[in-house]
């Protein structure tokens, strides 16, 4: 079904696709493989399209960077353990699928966690918020190297608009693969149900589901707009996409080679982060006046306190993230919200 089976799991392991040299060609460029599940309009892609400029440009030479946009390489989890292996160098991944690689993670999932877009951003730029959590899973072959804007995470229903924490009760809601998030829809009195991203159209169509909850651009994008009608802003979540590399992939990089990934990295943040606000007037645009969404705009402090519960318990099961998440108080502390 995807690029990597269709290309057969035998070239995989031969090391063909690892080092990118076909057979008779004396290109001998490594070919670094980027996968995200995402299309060629949406502010990731353009992103990094900008990073393969800027490598190709600069080490033309050595590499030949290249973008499968679109599950391509398969679903965010496949992708990050080919990430993991090295059979591919770079994911974007949600932070909830990196939970399940490394329960540090977990601490960018908590709902309500930033109490403005401002504090969020501020939390994300600052490395004693984020080093310790991107830069120590290298046991487990990756590391995280920029954070991407994904915006805010609202409840979207085909039938039932979502005005307090009791309309999604007995609902059948589209969630990421992750714990943290299962245990969100549980407090919330909706039943979870995790999925990857690629498959969440068709169980909307098939009304496996009653809804989901994402950022706008999923409405346009991923269409769901044209199945789920009321988008409910309750703003549970401001979650990153992360830019995770394959660790030895990093760790084989020259001083100067480094040097320059580190500007791809910070360019790749820079284009996506400043396409991201235009992308979700877009997106809500359309939905709105072609889709027929209706936009809700219901009370947040209910559902905050519904989901209030998931901060102690990650917290008591992961103490060593207590330093971090104090020092995103401090973040939200100095920019709350008007
Ligand atoms: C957003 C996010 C993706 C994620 C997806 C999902 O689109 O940017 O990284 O995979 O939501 O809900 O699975």
């Amino acid at each position: 079904r995807t690029f990597l089976s269709l290309m057969g799991a035998a070239a995989l392991t031969s090391g063909a696709m690892l080092t990118g040299c076909g057979a008779g060609s004396d290109d001998d460029r490594k070919i670094v493989r980027i996968g995200h599940v995402q299309s060629q309009t949406h502010p990731d892609h353009l992103g990094l399209e900008a990073f393969a400029d800027h490598i190709n440009e600069k080490l033309g030479d050595k590499y030949r960077v290249e973008v499968y946009p679109s599950e391509l390489l398969g679903s965010q989890t496949e992708m990050v353990q080919l990430t993991q292996t090295g059979a591919i160098d770079f994911v974007v991944a949600s932070t909830a699928i990196m939970e399940t690689f490394s329960a540090k993670y977990q601490i960018f999932n908590l709902p309500y966690l930033f109490s403005s877009v401002e504090a969020y951003h501020e939390a994300m730029d600052d490395p004693e918020v984020t080093d310790p959590i991107f830069k120590t899973t290298s046991k487990a072959g990756l590391e995280t190297v920029a954070w991407l804007d994904a915006g805010t995470r609202n409840f979207y229903t085909i039938k039932t608009p979502i005005n307090q924490p009791s309309d999604l009760k007995g609902l059948k809601i589209r969630v990421q693969q992750s714990p943290t998030n299962v245990e969100m829809m549980r407090l919330l009195g909706g039943t979870a149900t995790p999925m990857g991203f690629g498959d969440v159209y068709t169980a909307l169509q098939a009304g496996i589901l009653d809804g989901a909850e994402n950022n706008e651009l999923a409405l346009t994008d991923n269409g769901h707009g044209d199945i789920c009608k009321y988008y409910s802003y309750d703003m549970h979540q401001m979650v990153p996409d992360l830019l995770v590399a394959n660790y030895a992939f990093l760790e084989g990089l020259s001083d100067e080679e480094r040097a320059i990934f580190n500007e791809g990295f910070e360019i790749v943040k820079q284009v996506e982060q400043g396409a991201w606000e235009d992308a979700v007037a877009e997106a809500k645009d359309k939905a709105e006046n072609e889709q027929h969404v209706n936009f809700i705009y219901p009370d947040t402090a209910p559902f905050q306190e519904a989901m209030a519960p998931l901060h102690d318990s990650v917290l008591a099961a992961n103490p060593e993230l207590q330093p971090i998440y104090d020092l995103i108080q401090q973040h939200n502390a100095a920019n709350t919200a008007d």
